[in-house]
């Protein structure tokens, strides 16, 4: 089944200390931005990405564009000061009907098998979310103090992308824009509407880049994929 994907960029990718835009770090000579937008690309089911840009990087990623095989696929569209915002911008430029995924452009090791995945759970039930079991123990504490543990067998880590019913994120995101919500994730807004979202399970290896230790793992997993 076909899909269309956000991809928020607009990030200034502080928590990675580069100094600048963290999509542009390269990852086996390559920035991390174009890595994310040939897995999209190079499906053939993707029919439409929506690239969510910072409007002074604009230059920066027409150049890079350059260098991707898929350039006809991408659309550029300006983000906002929160992701949240950036991804309501994807949103208001995408085609209204079918499924739409949201995939942050920092996270460049999805699968297309989890991808198809999501679009066939979403196309039935109106969403579905890439998650991983948690492997720690969690706890909760207040000024350092534990608080409680939290049982751990119900608890995931979640991931992007996330898909949905076009209609089902328009209305989730217009709801939160309206109540002045703020979530983490499109999920969050989703289910305060009373739609139920569903998980798949994902790989542990769809790391997002975050923070500098996160480009170790990243060379580490690409040196895997490559062997
Ligand atoms: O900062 P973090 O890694 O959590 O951001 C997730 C994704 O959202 C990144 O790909 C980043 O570029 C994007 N983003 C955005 N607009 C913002 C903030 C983040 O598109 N205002």
């Amino acid at each position: 089944m076909d899909y269309q994907v956000i991809i928020p960029a607009a990030g200034s990718g502080k928590r990675m200390g580069a100094g600048y835009n963290k999509l542009f770090l390269k990852l086996d000579k390559r920035p991390i931005i174009l890595h994310t937008l040939d897995v999209f690309g190079s499906d053939q089911h993707c029919n439409k990405i929506i690239l969510v840009i910072q409007q002074d990087e604009k230059d920066i990623f027409t150049e890079l564009l350059l260098k991707s095989r898929y350039a006809s696929k991408i659309e550029i569209v300006y983000g906002g000061d929160e992701r949240q915002y950036s991804v309501y911008n994807g949103l208001n430029s995408a085609l209204n009907s079918g499924i739409i995924l949201v995939h942050d452009g920092a996270r460049p090791f999805i699968r297309l098998k989890t991808i198809g995945r999501l679009v066939e759970v979403a196309a039935e039930s109106g969403a579905a979310i890439a998650a991983v079991p948690v492997k720690d123990t969690i706890k909760k504490a207040i000024d350092l103090e534990v608080v409680e543990t939290v049982e751990r067998s119900s608890l995931w880590q979640v991931q992007t992308p996330q898909a949905f019913r076009f209609s089902v994120l328009m209305d989730a995101h217009n709801m939160a824009s309206k109540e002045d919500f703020f979530g983490t994730d499109e999920a969050s807004l989703v289910e305060r509407t009373g739609q139920s979202v569903k998980i798949v399970e994902s790989d542990y290896d769809n790391i997002k880049l975050t923070t500098p230790e996160d480009i170790y793992f990243a060379e580490a997993i690409m040196a895997k994929r490559k062997r």
